[in-house]
């Protein structure tokens, strides 16, 4: 026995079970409560733009996130505004906060678009959960955190200016997660970044398409709080010395024309 497994067979709880005769195997899928219930170690925080029904725009701070190539992973709740607006219209903008925007994501945080929760009740699981956990219904979110809409070049949903990097996407892919299990209600979208904007002052100098970690201080999340990075290098990086170049052909092309409808 390794010592996780170990770790679940010594945890109380498990041991009452197991004496009332529950197979072992269930104890591997209970979370004891002195394990950590989740590792959101530190991930950049985003705040994903759509557009809502009635033509408005909606804000989401988010940070389940990572990129490989042009292609993006965000992990959101089904019931998340961003989520049903992402899937119906199919556009979103993914804007990277700075460690200097706290303030416009912490007016953000405990918010939504939906309007459901302001009367979810029991047994409605995560909604539920965020009308017990004080969240409050906000249609203007803009409005609300100060920040500033700016229009995109190819997708409804407006960029937030003060976000240093703001990439316009599409939506491509859509799992559902945690299919094995009774509670669901979690969904990992892949999005195509189609366009990128980027401010001049995170640029790196000498480079056309090069952002200087130097100069970009991302806004992280890790375990619910709000950290920056560290204003050096810890060291000089082996995987740095490899050309950013070299990893082009790993983008897809992105289309010149955006395949998903843009009305005049
Ligand atoms: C810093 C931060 C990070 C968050 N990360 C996530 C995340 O990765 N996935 C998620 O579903 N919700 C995340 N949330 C919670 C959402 O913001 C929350 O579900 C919100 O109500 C979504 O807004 P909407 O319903 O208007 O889309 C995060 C909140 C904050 C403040």
């Amino acid at each position: 026995m390794n010592s996780t497994t170990d770790k679940y067979h010594r945890h109380p709880k498990l041991r009452i079970q197991e004496q009332h005769g529950t197979h072992a195997y269930r104890a591997y899928r209970a979370i004891p409560d002195d394990f950590p219930v989740h590792f959101l170690l530190g991930t950049p925080v985003v705040l994903i733009t759509t557009e809502n029904e009635d033509g408005t725009s909606n804000i989401a701070p988010m940070s389940s996130a990572w990129w490989l190539g042009n292609r993006c992973m965000l992990g959101l709740g089904a019931i998340s505004q961003t989520t049903i607006n992402l899937i119906r219209t199919k556009q979103c903008v993914l804007n990277l906060a700075s460690d200097n925007m706290a303030g416009a994501v912490n007016a953000l945080a405990r918010t939504t678009g939906s309007k459901e929760m302001i009367t979810a009740s029991e047994g409605t699981g995560y909604l539920y959960f965020k009308r017990m956990n004080g969240y409050k219904y906000v249609p203007d979110k803009f409005g609300h955190s100060g920040l500033t809409p700016a229009d995109s070049d190819l997708i409804r949903p407006p960029r937030i200016a003060e976000c240093p990097a703001q990439m316009e996407a599409e939506l491509k892919g859509v799992n559902e997660m945690m299919q094995d299990a009774e509670m669901k209600g979690f969904i990992a979208l892949e999005v195509k970044v189609l366009r990128t904007h980027v401010h001049e002052n995170i640029r790196m100098s000498g480079h056309a398409n090069r952002i200087d970690p130097d100069k970009w201080h991302p806004l992280i999340m890790s375990f619910q709080e709000l950290y920056g990075l560290g204003r050096k290098k810890t060291c000089e990086s082996i995987l740095a010395k490899i050309s950013e170049e070299g990893y082009r052909p790993f983008s897809n092309p992105v289309d010149d024309e955006v395949t998903t409808e843009k009305e005049e």
